[in-house]
């Protein structure tokens, strides 16, 4: 084991903190003063967390509140120049339950401030819970949330809310209107489901539509309801689309993509400068998946294109941890972004006691791949500016069997970018079509410390001095009749010596030929969290760890070859990140 180091110091980019410092302190002197006016329920207990069990897995630069669980985001949106995000929160414990809308604004994606509560059960359409939604911009750029609520018997209905006060920037109070609920569980739906509104879209006829969450038996559909006011609703004969045996639709998304670019467009927009994507949370396997397809307006049905699959078989934005996602439309930049919950890989017990449960992905700014078959997705610009004591490492090449240590960043807390070349693939292991049925499954099966030919290679982040611990990011090349196969894995099965964490290895197939283009990584690490994003973000895994040595100064970052052929490190870059500025009420 050698340590490469670093010949060339990268000058960390102009930081905009001061000037965050500044707008902070402005905004925290209006918020104190209101206090949280919701009803606190008696007989809700509070979990009590110990602050030394939590502190080595709290993360730096994610979007996490203060305490207690959260999990999925609701009704982003960007208004008067300030990013807003709501999310399902528990004010009582690290356990779901009790669920608010809590809410979050930024105006760099970066750094946040929490403000009260925004959507909380007041009203009977809403008293036994206030469960995800969508935001909509209405005529005028009025902001409007779509929200589910759950009503006294228990049924799922979906209710409007209003910002109070269109002037305020931060959007603090919300009211609801008298109509609500706008949408009940009536001629057959089932009412425990029946969630999940979307961001709204205007048909060529100026009708609003939505799409709701459900299922029928086994079938998953996402049902679609038009309005002339986003006030009064019918729902549609037909569902906007359903799928035959993937369970319940959670969290629907559907938006256009443009054909051309990595331009975003509005959710309104239709015809030949885009297509469109359905995204859907599947209840059953708590996964992501989306289709690339074509939204026909004549017959308000949406069709995915033909090899592009409904359910698990389909494609996933992330392969790893990765749920309830949702995206929007960022009118200030032209992109759109997603967002999206990563839940702990603790036993219940255990994320209770650390007082805290999830984190929110950073956010992707996401497009469509120039073959219009995937989409791509990259973290936002704005978290490169955490970035700094950049390294550079110089053209190396990694030979079969070895492992270095990269000094000179925190790597607790880095941002790692590292491009692999193939230039002379010895012998590649062959594989069958079965095995590339299932990517998690091949990656279980031929981890970090299975050796291979080409492959594996890649990095070990969150890794204890000794390797005692460590979470191999790695690819792996294959052939499979006659074609080249790259595998992309995120390892945890030594990612601690403590016993009890979920160590599942996640794994996905990587769209790019490695005899034409170098294989590229990136991975976001903070503390227990690994996000990584392969082929320039064409894949994308997310990892939850909890290291007992790894943790803090005792976290080291290494390259390393798995494989007999050798590969060069044609490019490396890695930054300690900064911490974000989170200001808690
Ligand atoms: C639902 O609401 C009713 C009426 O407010 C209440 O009596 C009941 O306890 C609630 N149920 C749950 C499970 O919260
Ligand atoms: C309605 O949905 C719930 C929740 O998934 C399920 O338990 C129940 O069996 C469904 N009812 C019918 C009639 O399908
Ligand atoms: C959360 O994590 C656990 C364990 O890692 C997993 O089994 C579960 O399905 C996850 N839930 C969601 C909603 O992602
Ligand atoms: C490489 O493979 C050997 C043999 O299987 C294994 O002992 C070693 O731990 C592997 N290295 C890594 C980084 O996984």
């Amino acid at each position: 084991m050698g340590t490469v180091r670093p010949i060339i110091k990268i000058s960390p980019m102009a930081s905009s903190a001061v000037c965050f410092i500044g707008f902070c302190s402005v905004l925290l002197g209006f918020v104190v003063g209101i206090q949280a006016s919701h009803v606190v329920y008696r007989d809700l207990q509070s979990i009590e967390s110990s602050p030394k069990d939590h502190l080595p897995y709290r993360t730096g630069f994610h979007f996490q509140p203060a305490k207690n669980w959260m999990n999925d985001p609701n009704g982003p949106m960007v208004y008067k120049h300030v990013y807003h995000l709501f999310y399902q929160y528990n004010p009582y414990g690290a356990d779901w339950g009790n669920i608010v809308w809590a809410h979050a604004t930024s105006t760099d994606l970066v750094n946040w401030i929490h403000h009260k509560h925004a959507i909380y059960p007041s009203a009977p359409f809403d008293i036994n819970g206030t469960w995800s939604g969508s935001a909509t911009f209405l005529k005028g750029k009025k902001p409007a949330i779509l929200y589910t609520g759950i009503d006294p018997q228990r049924r799922q209905v979906q209710n409007l809310a209003f910002p109070k006060s269109v002037s305020d920037p931060y959007l603090i109070e919300w009211t609801k209107p008298p109509q609500n609920p706008l949408m009940e569980p009536i001629n057959g739906i089932n009412s425990s489901s029946f969630r999940d509104p979307t961001t709204g879209w205007q048909g060529p006829d100026g009708r609003w539509r939505v799409i709701i969450g459900n299922k029928r038996g086994r079938r998953g559909m996402a049902l679609l309801y038009r309005s002339k006011d986003f006030v009064h609703w019918t729902k549609a004969k037909h569902p906007l689309h359903s799928a035959k045996d993937t369970g319940m639709w959670e969290c629907p998304d559907f938006y256009p993509v443009s054909v051309e670019g990595e331009n975003g467009v509005d959710t309104s927009v239709i015809g030949k400068s885009v297509k469109h994507v359905l995204k859907n949370s599947l209840d059953d396997t708590k996964h992501d998946y989306y289709t690339i397809g074509t939204y026909y307006t004549e017959k308000d049905r949406y069709i995915p294109d033909a090899g592009s699959i409904d359910g698990d078989a389909g494609l996933r934005y992330d392969y790893g941890k990765f749920y309830a996602s949702k995206t929007f439309f960022d009118d200030v930049k032209n992109q759109r972004i997603l967002w999206g919950w990563i839940n702990e890989s603790l036993s219940r017990e255990d994320y209770i006691k650390q007082g805290w449960s999830g984190v929110q992905a950073i956010p992707r700014k996401i497009w469509l791949d120039k073959f219009r078959k995937q989409l791509v997705q990259w973290p936002v610009v704005e978290i490169e500016k955490l970035r700094v004591n950049g390294i550079r490492l110089p053209r190396t090449e990694l030979t079969g069997g070895s492992v270095h240590e990269i000094s000179g960043v925190t790597a607790s807390q880095a941002d790692v970018e590292v491009t692999f070349e193939l230039s002379k693939m010895g012998k590649i292991e062959e594989i069958d079509s079965n095995s590339l049925m299932n990517p998690q499954h091949l990656c279980s099966q031929k981890g970090a410390a299975v050796k291979g030919s080409v492959g594996p290679f890649g990095l070990l982040v969150l890794a204890s001095k000794s390797l005692e611990e460590r979470t191999a990011v790695f690819f792996r090349v294959f052939k499979s009749q006659n074609k080249y196969v790259v595998l992309m894995c995120s390892d945890q099965s030594r990612s601690s010596l403590r016993e009890e964490p979920d160590k599942a290895t996640y794994g996905a197939f990587l769209n790019v030929d490695p005899h034409r283009e170098k294989l590229s990584l990136r991975s976001l690490i903070d503390h227990s969290i690994v996000e990584s994003f392969g082929g320039k973000g064409k894949a994308c895994i997310t990892s939850r760890v909890y290291p007992k040595l790894a943790i803090d100064g005792g976290a080291h970052l290494y390259v390393f070859n798995n494989g007999t052929s050798s590969v060069t490190i044609s490019s490396f870059s890695a930054w300690s990140m900064k911490g974000a500025q989170i200001k808690y009420l």
